[in-house]
């Protein structure tokens, strides 16, 4: 398990940028699918756009189901929200749907390629219906678009109920 913390400010939002299995080949995989930019490049995207709201980024990619859970779980005294490109395992994985909803914590689903347009088995998701809403097809920036999503619901939530940043 790869994992890298990054502070930007004092009482920052806090994010789990969670990717898994085969994405630490993303730049080298299938690039007709799922392009050219490496699993690096769309972390640094991803932490320049959270530099300007005041997030701080937790972000772990793992090969491995129980990995993903493990970091799942560790993020429920942390994190305000997740990003979750759970891979294969979208499609497969009762484990995932069941910490997502364990944990309670507002949750993004992101695919880069559209999954809805592929073959039938990845379009079910057992994770989508654990998730606030799910952002498919746009290659790297599905990801800017579900942080950016996942900011906004924070923040309207926040301010329905009257409450602060956490
Ligand atoms: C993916 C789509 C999944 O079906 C596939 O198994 C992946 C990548 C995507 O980002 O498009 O590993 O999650």
């Amino acid at each position: 398990m790869d994992e890298t913390t990054h502070q930007n400010a004092e009482r920052a939002r806090k994010i789990l940028v969670l990717h898994g299995p085969n994405l630490n080949l993303l730049g080298r995989r299938e690039p007709a699918v799922y392009g050219s930019a490496s699993l690096a490049e769309i972390d640094a995207t991803l932490l320049d756009e959270a530099a300007k709201h005041d997030t701080e980024l937790r972000i772990v990619q793992s090969n491995h189901e129980g990995e993903l859970t493990d970091a799942l779980h560790g993020a429920i005294d942390w994190a305000d929200g997740v990003l979750f490109n759970p891979g294969g395992y979208t499609h497969t994985s009762v484990a995932l749907r069941d910490a997502v909803a364990a944990v309670g914590i507002p949750t993004v689903e992101v695919h880069l390629s559209n999954v809805a347009a592929r073959e039938q088995f990845r379009q079910r998701s057992l994770i989508a219906p654990v998730c606030i809403g799910t952002v498919t097809g746009f290659g790297r920036q599905s990801y800017l678009l579900g942080l950016l999503g996942l900011l906004v619901y924070l923040r309207e939530r926040d301010s329905a109920s009257g409450r602060g940043s956490r």
